[in-house]
């Protein structure tokens, strides 16, 4: 980028949205203020104890158990915040008393500040890059993030930084990173159940009730198009750990999750992209939030037997040095 944003955009000029194909931060900037006001509305986020359970179990799912000793965390920052959903969700379970959500994108930091001042949080916000954080070194006592590793162009440059701003055996944890085989068959059943749902909804007989308006198919094509250029990786997750233990951190462990439950999950939020959404009520929601809930046990299973790099997401977590 060529300067420093810190207003949100959601109107992007033509030249900056030309701009942005070959720049993959101010790409994530012009799509993720753009999403920001829809975005908890997309990915089904809130802040209630389906996403606290979610938040929660993520987190211990990288740590352990163990790690409850040390809940709350006093200052914790988040990177690549989008709206909240991982840090306001994880103060609500008790894992940390003061937030800071930070990202790129400012309309994604005024969404995250406003949502946990609605929720009662002690929360600031901060338009911030990973690869250079605007904090003092040794300020924080934990640094998470979900799904934005993968957005961020020096990935070891990201974990250095993450490292100088935590203080003396600090922990960072990050979750809801694709691995490159769960990214490998995750796009092609997205691909899959678009064309499929798309075909059948253009029916004659389904068109009126079952399809989406043209003009929100197109808006989703546009999306998908621009997440080509904002995501930037997948990983292999013992290449994600020697990364870590490049940037300086020990005590690093990746786990994996979703096998089958991924095999549901990527078809399942393909179509509900697809449809229009007044056919999918609670029932829809609940009957796929709860097949995902099996489909993970059975996967927590599979984890003891399966290599990691064969699941959809990886978690990565280590510390600073004492
Ligand atoms: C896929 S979204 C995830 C948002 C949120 N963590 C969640 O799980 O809902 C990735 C976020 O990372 C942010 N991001 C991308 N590149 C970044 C960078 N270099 N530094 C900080 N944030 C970045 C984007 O603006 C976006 O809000």
């Amino acid at each position: 980028m060529n300067k420093p944003v810190t207003a949100p955009n959601p109107n992007p000029t033509a030249d900056e949205v030309e701009r942005a194909w070959k720049d993959p931060k101010l790409a994530n900037v012009l799509y993720h203020d753009w999403e920001a006001s829809t975005y908890d509305e997309k990915w089904s986020i809130s802040y209630d104890e389906r996403c606290i359970d979610y938040a929660r179990d993520r987190f211990v799912a990288a740590v352990g158990r163990d790690d409850m000793a040390r809940w709350p965390y006093g200052e914790v920052l988040e990177l690549g915040s989008g709206t909240g959903f991982f840090l306001l969700n994880l103060m609500q379970a008790g894992v940390a008393t003061k937030g800071h959500v930070t990202d790129l994108s400012p309309g994604m930091v005024e969404a995250a500040v406003r949502n946990g001042t609605e929720l009662g949080l002690d929360v600031e916000g901060r338009v911030a890059d990973a690869e250079s954080i605007p904090y003092d070194d040794a300020s924080v006592d934990l640094v998470v993030g979900h799904a934005v590793l993968h957005h961020i162009p020096d990935v070891e440059l990201a974990l250095r930084e993450v490292l100088r701003v935590l203080r003396p055996g600090g922990r960072f944890v990050f979750a809801g990173e694709p691995t490159t085989i769960g990214d490998w068959y995750a796009r092609r059943l997205g691909r899959l159940t678009w064309e499929a749902t798309t075909a059948v909804t253009h029916l004659a007989p389904l068109r009126q009730r079952w399809s989406r308006p043209a003009e929100e198919l197109a808006e989703s094509s546009r999306a998908a198009a621009l997440e080509a250029v904002v995501d930037i990786h997948t990983f292999d997750p013992r290449a994600l750990a020697a990364t870590a233990l490049r940037a300086g951190a020990i005590d690093v462990s990746t786990a994996t999750e979703e096998l089958t439950a991924a095999f549901l999950g990527w078809p399942v939020r393909t179509f509900e992209a697809a449809v229009n959404p007044q056919r999918l009520g609670m029932r829809w929601a609940m009957f796929a939030y709860r097949s995902w809930q099996r489909l993970s046990a059975v996967d927590r299973v599979l984890a003891h037997a399966l290599p990691q790099r064969l699941f959809y997401n990886v978690l990565l977590t280590g510390s600073r040095p004492e």
